[in-house]
């Protein structure tokens, strides 16, 4: 554990690095107690770094023990050098080296470490019986001593000797360059990584692991060797990531002209991982929730996912391995980018609207909430205490946004010619932001010095529109207003430049002709366009507007912002019926549906009786209708953005959009909602439900999950039917269901049903779920995540029934996430109970999780940091369980940090 006398770094403080290593060889013995690790740094003093006299070196380490120290092969005392917790430092160096100090020395140790006692599944650790390494952001240091940030970057040579019964496979960057036997059982093997690297990249694998292999040749004829190694028994799981990686290769090369460089491209899957998967040079390493998909295991959901990550990756390989970032207030340089390319990947394999809206409900939902509260920070950030916490919303979504706009703005083939000249110009570095909008705007010859406010300014801008049609002089007036609200440490907001994307819709919903006033007459005018808001107010006169138009504004959400406008309800029905943009019918079906449950919301406050709009329940007729049509005529594609239309805006959209949240509220004017949706369209959803059975053997495409969603949808709202033949249908479709994604769901809604009668069956088949798939951890993680979102009274006590169940492991990220992250961030009602008696419970977990591992216990403290956004009961209640998380003797740095703001 170590000491948390946490200080802020800042982005104003960053220098060039004093010394720069050119090669670094590793010799790993990896052993049951504990591994020596041998290093062998070329260094020299950092000849950029003007007037250089630095004479000490500073290397970062943390919990290691050192054998031995070796300058130039001399052995070092500790007359030459001083260690502490975080750091060793060599000092005298010039008298020591003379010139070599300048043109090359080496500095070689033994260090010892433990990964069997590392919890913290960062730096070397141990996933159940196999070696494995997490080093980004400052995981290399926890390795051996090392110049850890990414502006220093070298060639990396890798030996690895371990048992060769227990670690038959020995893997790290590059390529293998030599391996053999030893006398005592043991076997070796070398890896070579040719490209200069950062630490941060830097990965070692050993273990039993079986692999697939299949080949990829790019685009100028090289044959690239893929495998994906994983457990024997995950053998079967592996070709949806493999296709999905040839995909991804392809793509790469397609849209962004970027070929893989080595001869051969790695995925390990391993159990115990903090995140998603790592872009490790030439060896990634999954979360194997992010690379393991069968039908009969995995939910479509689950198999999109696999697809992204995959990708995303392998894009790093490019956006992050090949250009990399100068220091960590640039981690968006690569992550923003990144995402944003796996994004329209993913849309280029599926459907891009859904894609779309998928996306933009993540974004406006979790985004926005972080935004808004004390964690908020810019897509490049001043300071931070601990780099961990920063892998945010807002670096990932939001930084893919930002880069989303810069595309917006200067349209799709300079963003291409900018993106050509970033890799290009950038090949082999480590920049910053800045560097990537320069390349953007010199391709482009468009200024972005405004547009850079959204790398540097936090917190979600807000568009407040009027529009006002003159018939007489045939024009319509858009007046836009921007304002964005203060966040901590920012207290006044600049003006953003935000790309507005927008047409008119005329009487038959056609996109009107877009002259501006003031723009010469006979220039095309275009049925869509982007208009450059720049200015706290700003006046758009649109001319020749021969009537009353209706607005289509921020199509595609061309801007991470709050739009308000307006509307009818009769506008709003116009809209999602009639508009060319797909995401802004969805988009108005939501404003539709919040409107009506804001108004409902305002009467269940004040104590009157509920009625839905009539307007609500005829929309969703047309909805369903069309989708019956749809699925008559095998219209397919369609079926994904009809099943979206069917969904009410989730709890957390609707909390995040209010100024104090109502839980108990917005729980309950929500389900009437719904059950009355439900029991005015039974028949609509019952013939829908049929129509969407499908004999075709599962296939994980757009038009199979499309179809699965459709069904699913209508199955959710029969089941609020209280008709127990409906239950059976439910239980029908859990027993006969070949695919998970079937099964997931029908056990959902049972587990979910406050039926008296759908008690027996739920424990039937929760009990029948586990022992059919006990085997299959990932599978066992979902078991554990139905139970936990349960809406039904009682759900925490569950939970903490089942912290002690044999499948539950604390120190199995996986698990924590799917039982109590799940609990925490999905189930409202039962997590704001106003004993609070949840929040007590959020804290036991932080409170343990401190100790063992901190990036984990950080996160999972994240829905009671919000506590600002509640009513004074449960604000008391939830500050109350900050304070005492911040009480506690030995706070790591990561939940430290998250705390302390949140009580600032
Ligand atoms: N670079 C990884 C990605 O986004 C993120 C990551 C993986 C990570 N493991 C981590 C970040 C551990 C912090 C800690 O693809
Ligand atoms: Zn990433």
């Amino acid at each position: 554990m170590r000491d948390a006398q946490a200080k802020t770094i800042y982005l104003k403080d960053y220098q060039l690095p004093a010394f720069v290593i050119e090669l670094t060889e590793l010799h790993f013995e990896l052993g049951e107690t504990a591994t020596h690790v041998r290093s062998r740094l070329h260094l020299r003093r950092n000849p950029e770094l003007l007037g250089n006299q630095q004479d000490a070196l500073r290397l970062d380490g943390q919990d290691m023990q050192l054998v031995w120290l070796k300058l130039n092969d001399q052995t070092l005392t500790e007359q030459n050098y001083s260690t502490d917790e975080e750091s060793l430092t060599v000092f005298g160096l010039s008298a020591l080296l003379g010139e070599a100090i300048d043109t090359g020395f080496v500095l070689e140790c033994e260090t010892l470490i433990k990964p069997q006692e590392n919890t913290s599944l960062e730096g070397l650790y141990k996933s159940q019986k196999m070696f494995c390494t997490q080093c980004e952001a400052e995981g290399f240091r926890k390795i051996t001593y090392y110049i850890d940030r990414p502006d220093v970057m070298a060639k990396f040579v890798t030996t690895i000797v371990a048992d060769k019964e227990r670690y038959p496979v020995l893997l790290s960057n590059g390529n293998n360059i030599a391996s053999g036997d030893l006398s005592d059982g043991r076997h070796w093997a070398t890896w070579e990584d040719p490209f200069r690297k950062p630490c941060y990249l830097f990965a070692l694998v050993a273990g039993e692991l079986r692999f697939i292999e299949d080949h990829f040749v790019t685009c100028s004829g090289r044959d690239i060797t893929l495998r994906i190694f994983v457990e024997d028994k995950d053998l079967d799981k592996c070709d949806h990531a493999m296709l999905s990686l040839k995909n991804a290769m392809r793509w790469d090369e397609e849209v962004y002209g970027r070929e893989y460089d080595l001869d051969i491209f790695m995925i390990v899957a391993v159990d115990d991982f903090n995140m998603g998967a790592m872009e490790n040079k030439g060896l990634n390493i999954f979360n194997t929730s992010c690379v393991l998909a069968n039908p009969a295991t995995t939910t479509d959901m689950a198999f999109q996912r696999v697809e992204a990550v995959v990708a995303h990756e392998y894009f790093h390989n490019w956006s992050g391995n090949r250009v990399t970032c100068r220091d960590w207030f640039q981690l968006s340089l690569k992550e923003g980018f990144t995402v944003y390319r796996d994004a329209e990947f993913s849309a280029d394999m599926g459907s891009r609207t859904v894609k779309r809206v998928e996306d933009v409900s993540f974004l406006r939902t979790q985004q926005f909430a972080e935004d808004a509260g004390p964690m908020a920070h810019p897509v490049r950030p001043d300071s931070f205490m601990e780099i961990s916490n920063f892998y945010t919303l807002t670096i990932y979504e939001k930084g893919a946004e930002v880069v989303r706009m810069i595309r917006e703005l200067i349209g799709p083939e300079n963003f291409r010619k900018g993106s050509d000249l970033y890799f290009e110009r950038h090949d082999g570095q480590a920049v910053t932001t800045e560097d990537f909008v320069l390349a953007m705007e010199e391709a482009s010859g468009t200024d972005l010095t405004q547009f850079r406010r959204w790398y540097t300014q936090a917190g979600t801008p807000q568009l407040h529109i009027t529009g006002h049609y003159d018939a007489d002089a045939q024009t319509y007036e858009l007046l836009v207003r921007q304002s964005c609200p203060p966040t901590p440490e920012q207290s006044f907001k600049e003006p953003f430049h935000i790309p507005l994307r927008m047409g008119l819709l005329d009487a038959d919903g056609y996109d009107m002709p877009l002259g501006l006033e003031g723009e010469k007459r006979g220039s095309p005018t275009l049925g869509e366009r982007v208009l450059d808001v720049t200015k706290p107010i700003q006046k758009f006169v649109f001319t020749g507007v021969t009537s009353k138009p209706v607005p289509s504004l921020l199509r595609g959400f061309s801007a991470p912002v709050k739009l308000h406008f307006d509307y009818t309800r009769d506008e709003l029905l116009f809209v999602m019926t009639r508009d060319s943009d797909g995401f802004n019918r969805w988009n108005a079906a939501q404003e539709m549906a919040i409107n009506v449950i804001h108004e409902l919301l305002e009467q269940h406050q004040q104590g009157l009786p509920l009625m839905v709009d009539e307007g609500l329940v005829r929309a969703f007729a047309d909805v369903l209708q069309s989708a019956i049509d749809d699925a008559r005529g095998a219209q397919v594609l369609d079926q994904a953005m009809l099943a979206q239309l069917l969904v009410l805006p989730s709890e957390a959209y609707l909390s995040e959009l209010a100024a104090q949240i109502d839980v108990d509220g917005i729980h309950h004017v929500r389900e009437f909602i719904a059950n009355q949706l439900a029991l005015s369209h039974v028949n609509a959803f019952a013939q829908l439900y049929t129509l969407c059975q499908s004999s075709n053997l599962y296939k994980a495409d757009a038009a199979g999950i499309a179809k699965r969603a459709l069904k699913n949808v209508c199955l959710s709202y029969l089941m609020r039917q209280p008709e127990a033949d409906w239950l059976e249908t439910c239980y029908q479709q859990y027993l006969a269901a070949e695919n998970m994604t079937d099964v997931d769901a029908a056990l959902r809604f049972l587990v979910n049903s406050r039926y008296p009668k759908a008690a027996v069956l739920r424990s039937q088949a929760l009990a029948d779920f586990y022992a059919r798939w006990k085997h299959e951890s990932l599978v066992v993680n979902q078991w554990f995540t139905v139970q936990a979102i349960a809406s039904r009274p009682g759900t925490l006590q569950h939970v903490k029934t089942l912290m002690h169940h044999e499948a539950f492991d604390m120190r199995n990220p996986n698990k924590v996430r799917s039982l109590i992250s799940a609990f925490c961030n999905t189930n409202a009602i039962n997590f704001h109970h106003v004993s609070g008696d949840a929040y007590e419970f959020l804290a036991d977990q932080v409170i343990a999780l401190n100790l063992t591992n901190p990036q984990i216990a950080s996160r999972l403290l994240t829905p009671l940091t919000r506590w600002k956004k509640f009513g004074p009961a449960r604000q008391v209640l939830m500050k109350a369980q900050l304070e005492r998380i911040a009480a506690q003797p030995e706070l790591s740095k990561d939940v430290f940090e998250v705390v302390s703001k949140s009580l600032r």
